[in-house]
This record gives C-alpha cells, structure tokens and sequence, in this order.
C-alpha cells in the first residue's frame, strides 16, 4: 500500500433502514468487500443518522442493526480485513460532531441539497429539527474523526462529502496556526533520524520552491512511516510540507461508486420504499416465485409476440449476471419470440439463488450465534475509538481544550 495515512483509509456509513437487497449488494456492498482488500476501511452502521429522521419510531432499531450487519457479513464484508462498527457505540463522533458546529456556518447546512429536498420529500415527518439540519455535519464528524481520505459513495452523498471538505479546511485555518509553529515544526524535524531529515528538507524544498507534486506524495509518505515521531508532529511536519499550519484534518474525497442500474420486480429502481425487492438472504423458493412474476417487456403480451431486451427489467439482470454466450441466447430469442418469458428467467434465477446460496451460507452461523456478531461489533468499535480518541486529543488540543 502507499500514500500517507490518510489516502490508504476508506471510510463508509450504511442507515440501519432495512433487511439489505441486490439494490444494496451491488450498488455498495460488493464495492465495500473490494476495498477492503486494497485498503485499510472503516464500515459503520449510521445509527444515529437514521434517527436524524425516524426519531420517532425506534423499537425496531435494534433489531434492523444486526439483520444489517448479518447482511454485510453475508455479502462478504469480512471483520479480519475490515473494522465494522456501530456509530453510537463510538461516542467520539459526537464529541468531534459538537466541536464543529462551533465553526459551521448555519448556511453551509442550510445549503445542502438534501436539506430541502428530504424535508419535501418526506412530508408526514417533522424535519425542521436541530439533528436533521446538523445530519451532514454529523457525517463529516463520522469522516473526519478517522482522518479518511476516501469515502465509498453513492451521487446522492457527494454534496456531504464536499461539505466535510469545507469544514476540515475551515478547521486546519482557524486552529493549525499556532504561535511559534516553525520552531515547532524545526524541532520535529530534528526529531528524525539523519537520513530522513535530508530526505524531508530535500522533497519539501523541491515542492515548495518548484511545485514538484511527486515530490510532496514521497514526502507525506515518508512522514508516515516514522515510527518515532508522535501524531502531532507528523501534522506539523505535513502542515510544513505545505508552507502552513499545521493540517489537522485531512481533506477527504469521495470516491463515487459506479452502481450498475438493479431493477426492481417492477421495472422501477429496486427500493425497499417501492416494496419490489429481492433481499440477499432470501428463500430460493422466493427467488423464484419473485423472478417468475417479474415484470418483462409489456409488448410481449403472447408467447408468441417478440420483444425487445431493451424494454425488459429482466435483461438488465441478465446484464449483471449471465455470460456472453446466455445474454446472445436471450437477445436472439427474446427478438424472434424464440424463447418464452419463463425460459428467459430461468439462467437468473439460477444465478441468483446460487449468488445466494454462499451468503445464506455465510450468514447461518451468525443467525445461530448472535453472540459472534456483537463480538465482532464491539472488537471493531472498540478499534475504531482507539483511532477517534486519537484524533480527538488532536483536536482538542488545537483548540485549547488540552487541559486535562
Ligand atoms: N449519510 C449516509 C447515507 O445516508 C450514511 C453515512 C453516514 C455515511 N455517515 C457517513 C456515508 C460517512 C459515508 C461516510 O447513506
Ligand atoms: Fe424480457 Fe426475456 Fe421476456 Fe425478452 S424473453 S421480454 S428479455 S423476460
């Protein structure tokens, strides 16, 4: 791996809303089980983002919180390659979520898009409280507590992501200057073995005094494998790279997951709002009986009316899981009216119980033994906050409230 800390670290949320489906499988959580294994990532269930909305109805929470997290194991989230958590067993987020506010201008909120957007949207909700118009804030406290620089996300969320960016520079200004910071910085660099501290100057010079970029990726690096420096001075010594104060928080970015398009049984985007989805431990029986019923192209009334693949809901989940050799078979026979509609769904269903059958698979063990799901849960935050209090003497410490 390389990079500094911060761009090898993938941070991502999930809302506890629901039993997980395709929709959610291959929109977010087979891109999380890639990830894991190229970086060190960070998975959460967003528990208190979801009552940014459902304040009002939270007896089922509990429950959604280990289906959710049985699902992520299911999909193949796997606890030795990534840390999985849940949000309020890491109180930190609200401590780091509480301290920003202190510098988060009303507006930057009231400007995100979702802000108005949720609230037209979900009407019979009373949204104009405090939790939902500080919710992005939250997110960017969720971010920026584990210095992450790359955060898994849909479109929808990018507008937080920006916000987050926003937030940590604000922070870097108003707090990364510290009085007698070069001296600081000198003596960080004195704290590095003689090799590494030409190295330092060395690179620092080339980008400061040419731009070199190459330069001031070696350089972070190098400052991040010190073993003997503290976090602190790492900042100062990153801060210094650029000419700065200290950086204190990282700029993260997002990494905008490509999802492929997973209809639902009615042609629409599979959601659990619409109610036409198929969940990833479903029965095969189900599987069946669901695809059986599935919405195809509307002109083929009869067997023997051709259609068109374009028009059909099941081609595009033809497109997401038959070979080449199938996906020529339904074109042809779907266009001459070849093939029936039944024969057509046949290879999918096939395929998505046998997709399945590893996660219902998966998942048994933990639906047998939820004691193992919350050891995973409380090993992995318990990591996690090792990471935020990190962080957050960080933060305290820049903004004066060191004292112990
Ligand atoms: N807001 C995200 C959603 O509703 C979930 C989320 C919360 C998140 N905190 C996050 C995602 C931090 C990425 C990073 O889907
Ligand atoms: Fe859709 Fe297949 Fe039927 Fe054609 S044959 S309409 S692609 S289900």
């Amino acid at each position: 791996m390389k990079g500094n800390e911060a761009d090898r670290r993938v941070l991502s949320g999930m809302r506890p809303t629901g039993r997980l489906h395709l929709g959610h499988y291959h929109g977010v959580l087979r891109n999380w089980v890639k990830l894991q294994h190229e970086y060190e990532c960070f998975f959460f269930v967003a528990d208190w983002h979801a009552l940014t909305t459902d304040y009002a109805e939270t007896r089922e929470i509990e429950q959604i919180v280990w289906d959710m997290v049985i699902d992520w194991l299911a999909a193949g989230v796997n606890p030795g390659s990534a840390t999985l958590f849940i949000q309020s067993k890491v109180p930190e987020h609200a401590e780091l979520h509480l301290l920003l506010s202190m510098i988060t201008p009303l507006g930057w909120l009231e400007r995100v898009p979702s802000y108005k957007d949720q609230q037209a949207k979900l009407k019979e909700k009373d949204l104009t409280t405090y939790g939902f118009l500080g919710y992005p804030l939250l997110q960017s406290a969720d971010i920026l507590i584990y210095r992450a620089g790359k955060v898994p996300v849909g479109a929808d969320q990018v507008a937080h992501v920006e916000l987050t960016r926003e937030v940590a520079r604000r922070f870097n200004f108003v707090y990364g200057r510290e009085p007698g910071f070069e001296e600081a910085a000198e003596t960080a660099v004195g704290r590095m073995g003689k090799k590494s501290q030409r190295l330092y100057r060395d690179l620092r010079k080339r980008y400061l005094e040419q731009g070199d970029g190459e330069a001031l990726s070696r350089a972070r690096a190098m400052l991040d494998e010190q073993a003997n420096l503290s976090l602190a001075d790492k900042e100062r010594l990153t801060g210094y790279l650029e000419g700065g104060g200290r950086l204190l928080l990282p700029e993260p970015e997002a990494l905008l997951t490509e999802s492929p398009k997973v209809p639902g049984l009615d042609g629409d985007k599979m959601s659990k709002s619409y109610g036409n989805t198929i969940s990833l431990r479903e029965e095969p029986a189900q599987v069946e009986q669901k695809i059986r019923t599935m919405k195809t192209d509307p002109a083929r009334v009869r067997r023997t009316d051709p259609g068109n693949p374009e028009q059909c809901p099941v081609w595009s989940l033809h497109k997401l899981y038959s070979d080449a050799d199938t996906r020529s078979w339904v074109t042809e026979g779907c266009t001459t009216a070849g093939i029936g509609c039944l024969d057509c769904k046949k290879p999918v269903i096939d395929a998505i119980v046998a997709e399945q059958d590893v996660m219902r698979q998966r998942a048994r063990q933990y639906e047998e033994q939820p004691d193992l799901v919350k050891a995973i849960i409380s090993e992995g935050s318990e990591h996690a906050r090792d990471q935020a209090r990190e962080t957050l003497d960080v933060v305290r410490s820049a903004m004066g409230l060191g004292y112990r």
